[in-house]
């Protein structure tokens, strides 16, 4: 068994977006900026966007938080949208998710301009890359791919299994696994909640990548002996123990699963840093293709 390093391969990531910053400055080129939309005080968005300004300024981006209040209206927040979108000091921006209740999350999404959209959360994006055209990669499916690359793995003719559908990790992943490329031509089963028999079908398979954020929910008897498995869970648990009075817990019953695999991704540790690499990456790609 061998974990992949997600911590390790973003710092690697992060070392050469700094190297590539370093050498656009000395071309007398602005250094990349990204912006970050927060709506609210949910704790775990504050923890991300936080990560996220900071490892800006590790790489030597230039950052801008945007805080606003809880209670502000759609149209005040598309208002706010508007000017990141005519601000040309800025390269890529991205709105924090989830957003309150009486905000139409879609209607914000569509709102961010594609070229800004560093998320790759626009349809225009969505469709781009499902199409295996030029686009942001949505971060977290981005990191996956990426750290499948750069632990060399095969994936060729294999047999994947995703849990969760979701926009933003499940059926992108799924989409990107099954296209042609390097880190590609996987046969690819996307499972959800209406799924019938889900461990049948994780026995099988010689990659499961898991997004459900339900903890401990893959089982060491739900995979075979030498799967991949890509654990994408990053829940709160409550623990009275911890200084924070909670822990993060993955997806996956890592203790009783890691021995089994040839490959696992840890929690915490794991797709998390790759996911703040590869915005970082997009921010890049966005400055340089304006
Ligand atoms: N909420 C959970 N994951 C993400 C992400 O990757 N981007 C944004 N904007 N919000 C999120």
């Amino acid at each position: 068994m061998q974990i992949l390093d997600g911590k390790k391969t973003a710092q690697d990531l992060k070392n050469e977006i700094q190297a590539e910053v370093s050498k656009m400055k000395a071309e007398g080129k602005r250094e990349p900026h990204l912006a970050a939309v927060l709506v609210g005080n949910d704790g775990a968005s504050l923890t991300y966007v936080g990560s996220k300004v900071r490892s800006c300024e590790q790489v030597g981006f230039q950052s801008t938080l945007v805080r606003l209040e809880d209670s502000i209206s759609e149209e005040a927040l598309l208002e706010e949208i508007a000017k990141l979108n005519a601000d040309r000091s800025i390269d890529g921006y991205i709105v924090q998710l989830p957003l309150p209740k009486h905000i139409n999350e879609e209607r914000i999404l569509m709102a961010v301009d594609p070229v800004k959209d560093v998320d790759g959360f626009h349809p225009s994006n969505f469709g781009k890359m499902a199409l295996e055209m030029q686009a942001f990669i949505p971060a977290t499916p981005f990191g996956i791919v990426e750290l499948l690359k750069r632990y060399q793995i095969d994936i060729q003719g294999k047999e994947c299994v995703v849990i969760g559908r979701s926009h933003i990790v499940g059926r992108p992943i799924s989409i990107l696994l099954s296209q042609k490329g390097e880190v590609g031509n996987a046969t690819v089963t996307l499972t959800h909640s209406r799924s019938k028999n889900i461990e049948q079908l994780t026995r099988k398979a010689d990659i499961v990548i898991s997004a459900l954020g339900i903890p401990e929910f893959l089982k060491a008897d739900m995979v075979k002996d030498g799967a991949i498995v890509i654990d994408v869970g990053i829940t709160r648990v409550p623990d009275e123990t911890h200084p924070k009075g909670y822990r993060i817990k993955g997806d996956v019953d890592f203790e009783n699963v890691a021995p089994k695999t040839s490959f696992i991704t840890p929690v915490p540790g794991g797709v998390g840093p790759m996911t703040i690499a590869m915005l970082l990456k997009n921010t890049l790609l966005a400055s340089q293709w304006r």
